[in-house]
């Protein structure tokens, strides 16, 4: 499948290798390409510098928002939490129009310092914002329930013995959506329902970051157990 994998932080240059290891045809956006190629920097999260990951990956083009969108079947949404509304207008509703979004943002809240908080929370999600935002598009909440390297090898944990959530409105988007996710190796694919799951999704944030703190890393995952 055509993928654009919209993010170049640790989440979306994980992904793009992981899909593009799996053969799809996969390029990442970013606001400015020829600055992103440039950086040298390791990742904030600690992941590599763009440089040194895209000379690794060269077979993963790198384009603009929306010339990422515009070729892509599928789009991943794997943009901070507070600018993926402004990435994902820059990437164009004509561009989204149709396809699913897979999102793996959270929104969260730094400007209080850390451990974050969610916005929004509780009665509205970032997956229903973006769903607000381009109605023709078929948005999917999933994978932001953990970390980047868990994402795409979940086996890394517990042999894989663990549950990732759906949500979204498309039961069809659902379905391509879960099966990128076997294809990563999840075996517990839980459908909460509807794109206002998503705060349900959203919302185990917050035990997540203590989680992270409390065991010293995090590569962790939930499991529901039933
Ligand atoms: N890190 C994890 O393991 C993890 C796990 C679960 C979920 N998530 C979620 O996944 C998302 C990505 O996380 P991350 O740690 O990989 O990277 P991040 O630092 O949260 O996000 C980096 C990306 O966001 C884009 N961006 C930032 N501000 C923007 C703005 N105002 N307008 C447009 N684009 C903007 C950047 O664009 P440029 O490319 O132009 O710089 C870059 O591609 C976040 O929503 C995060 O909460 C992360």
């Amino acid at each position: 499948m055509k993928i654009a994998v919209l993010g170049t932080g640790s989440v979306g240059p994980t992904i793009a290798a992981a899909l593009s290891a799996l053969g799809h045809d996969v390029v990442i956006g970013t606001r400015d390409p020829k600055a992103t190629l440039a950086r040298t920097e390791p990742g904030a999260t600690g992941g590599p510098a763009f440089a040194a990951w895209h000379a690794a990956h060269s077979r993963v083009d790198v384009a603009t928002f929306a010339d990422a969108a515009a070729r892509a079947e599928l789009v991943v949404n794997a943009t901070n939490g507070a600018g993926s509304l402004e990435a994902l207008t820059a990437a164009g509703a004509a561009n989204l129009a149709g396809k699913v979004i897979m999102d793996v943002a959270n929104p969260l809240d730094f400007s209080r310092g850390f451990p974050p908080s969610l916005n929004p929370v509780n009665t509205d999600s970032l997956g229903e914002q973006i769903q607000r935002a381009f109605p023709e598009a078929r948005v999917v909440k999933t994978l932001n329930t953990m970390t980047a390297s868990v994402m795409v090898d979940p086996a890394s944990v517990a042999g894989g013995d663990h549950s990732v959530f759906v949500s979204g409105n498309d039961a069809a988007a659902k379905e391509i959506v879960s099966g990128l996710l076997k294809g990563f190796g999840h075996r517990d694919i839980i459908d909460l329902g509807d794109i206002t799951t998503a705060r349900g999704a959203e919302m185990v944030l917050p035990i997540w970051v203590r989680l992270w703190g409390a065991l010293g890393t995090g590569a962790f995952n939930f499991k529901i157990a039933r």
